[in-house]
């Protein structure tokens, strides 16, 4: 086996499901999706497209009409502008950050990845035979910032790309205007791409949306954008994202995704453009959901003493620091053991993330209310 796969640790988090699996009443909050179903119009829309025959291979970079879709949801929510040309319909969002990642870099290679962050980056990287090199945001109680002086100081003639997720997954970090700016910056003084997973870019609270960095970088051969249908849309099992970039960037990406994935599922391209067309109504609503389940979170953990937690700008991620923990794997493993109640580490999202525990609150009511008694309990006891 190559060194580069068999080094590949496996998630922290699917021990910890797996373990929950096993625990009668216990409760999964370690992954990254809701406990709500598709919505019964997207399901329907993919019924109708089996029956009206999209059962064959599509382009690599996905349906005409779905890639015009998606350029048009780009046009609406971000104010940019692409050619359906400049965007290509992935398997999840997963598939773009991977066949991106494998596109920049190679051995010899680095990368800049804003940490703690979701482990494909670091993997991916990892894969490719390159250096992931992780830039931990900083904490300063009530929020998380940019250490732009850090990001630039990581970069040297060998980096390709940065990568930065916003809203983060698990932090709940939003991008500011002044932040998004300055990296636009650092990218181009250091002739860089910048790698940006937009997939949380729905699920905001305090605005509208989370701006997208194709507003400050103009040079879509300088930036790649990763977007996905699983968080938006509740439709993390049907496996649909896309990337936005260059023409040139795209085709590149696509003459490669042909020979790993192919295209992604013709039935589910088809669901996506109607969860795009006529899911605004049902994005309004998750919002409102999760804002209320977000609040729920943060005032009963708030109170907890030794608990930190910074406000969740975006995603549905909770991630409070636990003070004095050094070793939050074994703190996952014991909460529960003794509760029932499955959170993911924070070192799951790189070094950066130790001593913190991440949280997802996209569940009901009525289990977020029992997982945070639960949860309380114990850190009142633990801490
Ligand atoms: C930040 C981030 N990016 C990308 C993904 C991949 O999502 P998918 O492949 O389901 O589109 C996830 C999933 O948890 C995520 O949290």
């Amino acid at each position: 086996m190559r060194p580069e796969l068999s080094a590949i640790v496996e998630s922290p988090l699917v021990q910890i499901a797996t373990a929950a699996e096993a625990m009668p009443g216990s409760i999964k909050l370690c992954y990254g999706e809701s406990d709500m179903p598709t919505a019964g119009f997207i399901c329907r829309a993919a019924d109708a497209a089996a029956r009206a025959g999209h059962t064959f291979y599509t382009h690599t970079a996905g349906a005409p009409e779905l890639r015009e879709t998606i350029a048009d949801k780009i046009r609406e929510l971000q104010g940019v502008s692409y050619h359906p040309s400049e965007v290509m319909a992935t398997v999840g969002g997963t598939m773009a950050i991977h066949v991106a990642l494998r596109a920049l870099v190679g051995r010899g290679d680095s990368a800049v990845i804003v940490s703690p962050a979701y482990a494909i980056y670091v993997n991916s990287v990892a894969m490719s035979g390159g250096e992931p090199r992780q830039v931990p945001l900083s904490a300063n109680g009530a929020r998380f910032s940019l250490d732009l002086d850090r990001v630039e100081r990581a970069i040297d003639a060998n980096t390709r790309v940065i990568v930065v997720n916003s809203p983060s997954n698990p932090t709940g970090w939003m991008m500011t205007d002044d932040e998004q700016r300055a990296l636009a910056g650092i990218a181009a003084r250091h002739g860089v791409v910048v790698l940006s997973d937009e997939v949380y870019e729905r699920l905001t609270f305090d605005a509208a949306i989370a701006p997208s960095m194709a507003r400050w970088i103009d040079d879509k051969d300088r930036l790649i954008v990763v977007n996905s249908f699983s968080k938006t849309y509740n439709m993390t099992g049907w496996r649909l994202g896309w990337a936005q970039a260059s023409e040139s960037i795209i085709r590149t990406l696509y003459k490669a995704a042909e020979f790993i994935t192919s295209n992604p599922a013709s039935i589910v391209q088809h669901a996506g453009i109607v969860a795009l067309r006529d899911g605004e109504a049902y994005v309004r609503d998750l919002r409102a959901h999760y804002a209320a389940r977000r609040a729920q979170v943060t005032a009963a953990l708030r109170v907890v003493p030794g608990v930190t937690l910074p406000e969740p700008l975006g995603a549905f991620y909770a991630f409070p620091h636990l003070a004095g923990v050094t070793n939050s794997t074994m703190v996952a493993a014991d909460l529960l053991r003794a509760t029932g109640v499955a959170i993911a580490p924070g070192t799951a999202f790189g070094p950066s993330g130790e001593g913190s525990i991440r949280l997802c609150f996209a569940a009901s009511e009525a289990t977020i209310t029992e997982a945070l008694q639960r949860l309380v309990g114990y850190l009142e006891d633990a801490l």
